[in-house]
């Protein structure tokens, strides 16, 4: 495991370096080549942080500065289903902050963060253009409306179930 970590983490450095080679090496391009590497990364990995600090020549704090001043760029690698709870103002004033406390709360992560099994991640974002549905969570593709606190775990069980259904058929067909 910690092998096909390590494999998986050289083959995120060697895809950077690679491409941030062709970049000029000037403080303007700090924000393209954080949303090129999220682009293909899905996220910003402290090593990612590191080899743009580097390319740069600004220390690293200032590039962790700009990308967490931008709520675009995540800091974890997403998980299998991604939860997005909307807090946009619709959202907000309809309890928005509960439905993603609640999500918080039952995975025990917090915003912007991955269940250790890389199954779930939560992040808010703004307005996804459903407003008259608020308060919305989109759970992997799906857009959830009317969102409830108590909806929420219901949610979660739904995807554990199905998790489950789907190991039991591969497993059967297997023998
Ligand atoms: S504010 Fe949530 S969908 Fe618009």
């Amino acid at each position: 495991m910690d092998e096909e970590i390590f494999t998986e983490e050289e083959a995120i450095r060697n895809d950077i370096q690679s491409r941030i080679g062709e970049v000029e090496k000037e403080r303007k391009h700090l924000i393209p080549i954080l949303q090129m590497i999220q682009e293909r990364h899905a996220y910003l990995p402290p090593e990612a942080i590191k080899i743009v600090a580097e390319h740069l020549k600004i220390p690293i704090c200032e590039v962790y500065g700009v990308a967490t001043f931008y709520n675009q760029f995540r800091f974890h690698p997403p998980g299998r289903h991604p939860i997005k709870v909307c807090l946009g103002t619709a959202c907000h004033v309809r309890a928005g902050d509960i439905i993603l406390e609640n999500f918080e709360r039952k995975l025990e992560i917090k915003d912007g963060e991955t269940t250790p099994d890389k199954e779930f991640s939560i992040e808010r974002v703004a307005c996804v253009g459903c407003c008259a549905l608020a308060p919305v969570a989109i759970v992997d593709d799906t857009v959830h409306g009317r969102m409830a606190p108590s909806k929420v775990e219901g949610l979660l069980l739904r995807i554990q179930i199905e998790k489950e259904k789907a190991e039991r058929e591969k497993q059967k067909s297997e023998n």
